[in-house]
Order: C-alpha cells, then sequence, then structure tokens
C-alpha cells in the first residue's frame, strides 16, 4: 500500500503513521525525520536543513526531493509505504508522481488529517521540539496553508479525510477503516 498523509503540523502524522506502518507492514517515511537525522548527524545537508526548519520554513524542493527519492529506492520501500510530510507542495507531488510512473506504481490513497489550530498549538509547545516556539508554529501553519494545502485538490481523486481530534487510537481506529475500505 502506497499512502501520503497530509495534515496541519502536530496533526498527528508522525504518530499516525507509526502505529499504521505497524498494522499494514509498510515502512514510515517521514521527511522532517529524515532532516533531524541529518541534523543529529551534523552533515552538510543537515546544516543547511536546520536553517529553514528553524525559522518554519520548506527546506528548498531540490535538496528535499533528492533525499526522499534516496529513501523511496531502498528495498523495503518497494512494496509499500507511509509518506509522512512529503509531498509539501505541488512541485514535490509532480516529482513523486514522476518517480511512481517510473516504476508502474500510483499512490492508493491521500490521508487528510483535519484538525483545527487550536487543537494543537499546546500539543507542540508542551513537545518542545526545536521548532515548536510559538512565532515558528505560526509560520509553520502559514506555509501549510499557502504551500501545502494545494495538494487537497491535486489529490482531489484519492483524497480521504480524517477527523484528528480525539485519541490517538481514536484516529487510528478511524485511518484504518478507511485503509481498508480501498477497492
Ligand atoms: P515535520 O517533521 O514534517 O513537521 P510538521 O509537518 O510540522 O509535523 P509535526 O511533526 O509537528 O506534527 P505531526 O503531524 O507529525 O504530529 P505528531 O505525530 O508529531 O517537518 C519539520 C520541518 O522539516 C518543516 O517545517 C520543514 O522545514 C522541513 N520539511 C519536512 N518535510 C519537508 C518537505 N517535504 N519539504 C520541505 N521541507 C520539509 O504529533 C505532534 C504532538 O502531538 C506529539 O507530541 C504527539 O505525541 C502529540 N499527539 C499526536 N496525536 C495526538 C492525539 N491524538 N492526542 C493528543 N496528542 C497527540
Amino acid at each position: 500500500m502506497r499512502v501520503v498523509l497530509v495534515g496541519p503540523p502536530g496533526a498527528g502524522k508522525g504518530t499516525q503513521a507509526g502505529v499504521l506502518s505497524e498494522k499494514l507492514g509498510v515502512p514510515h517515511i517521514s521527511s522532517g525525520e529524515l532532516f533531524r537525522a541529518h541534523v543529529e548527524q551534523a552533515t552538510d545537508l543537515g546544516r543547511e536543513a536546520k536553517r529553514y526548519m528553524d525559522a518554519g520554513e520548506l527546506v528548498p524542493d531540490d535538496v528535499t526531493n533528492e533525499m526522499v527519492r534516496q529513501r523511496l529506492a531502498e528495498d523495503d520501500a518497494r512494496r509499500g509505504f507511509l509518506l509522512d510530510g512529503f509531498p509539501r507542495t505541488v512541485a514535490q507531488a509532480d516529482v513523486l508522481g514522476a518517480y511512481l510512473r517510473g516504476r508502474s506504481a500510483d499512490l492508493d490513497a491521500v490521508l487528510e488529517f483535519e484538525i483545527p489550530p487550536r487543537v494543537v498549538m499546546d500539543r507542540l509547545l508542551e513537545r518542545g521540539r526545536t521548532d515548536d516556539t510559538e512565532d515558528v508554529i505560526h509560520r509553520r501553519f502559514e506555509v501549510y496553508r499557502s504551500e501545502t494545502a494545494p495538494l487537497l485538490e491535486y489529490y482531489a481523486d484519492r483524497l480521504i479525510s480524517i477527523d484528528a481530534v480525539g485519541t490517538v487510537d481514536e484516529v487510528t481506529a478511524r485511518a484504518l477503516k478507511a485503509l481498508q475500505a480501498l477497492p
């Protein structure tokens, strides 16, 4: 199964992808986690990405696309994946589409996690990642609305909207039900 998870910062994409990955037997591939691993290892890419991440801005497409392409080319992603945080722009979605067509593959679904900003603000402030300050969270929301929300229209033919308000288990149950109903 090939699935993209879309949603605003703090919607629970990473949390749900971790659980769903175990249940569905496909890897969870998070562009944010890939970047954070580079930051931790102090690679050149990590140093470049950190500047953008700490400001709540998107890392440039060329860097992001190549990093995700390399991860998708690994063996465990052949049978499927849960992509969390990528694509995040229509240009990235075009790149992903071309990559999958080149492998005669396609996305089965795009799961949108719907949640109001007021619900996630406290969660993120409590988590306290370096990009979880109030100003940066506001900027991440703005970037989501302007750059990422257009993907909902782009993927309209395979979009499934999930109510992401509730406990982790409740949201997982909704997502699984929707994925299990796919043809
Ligand atoms: P990324 O790591 O993708 O951050 P994000 O999209 O802002 O998402 P978060 O990780 O904050 O939230 P989430 O929806 O995964 O929720 P989570 O499960 O963690 O990206 C970070 C940065 O990297 C970007 O700003 C950008 O700079 C760069 N980047 C990444 N991808 C890029 C791309 N494609 N192009 C360019 N740049 C890119 O949950 C959040 C918190 O809530 C956690 O503490 C969790 O425990 C808690 N929680 C989750 N679910 C629930 C629940 N149901 N109830 C209560 N608490 C919950």
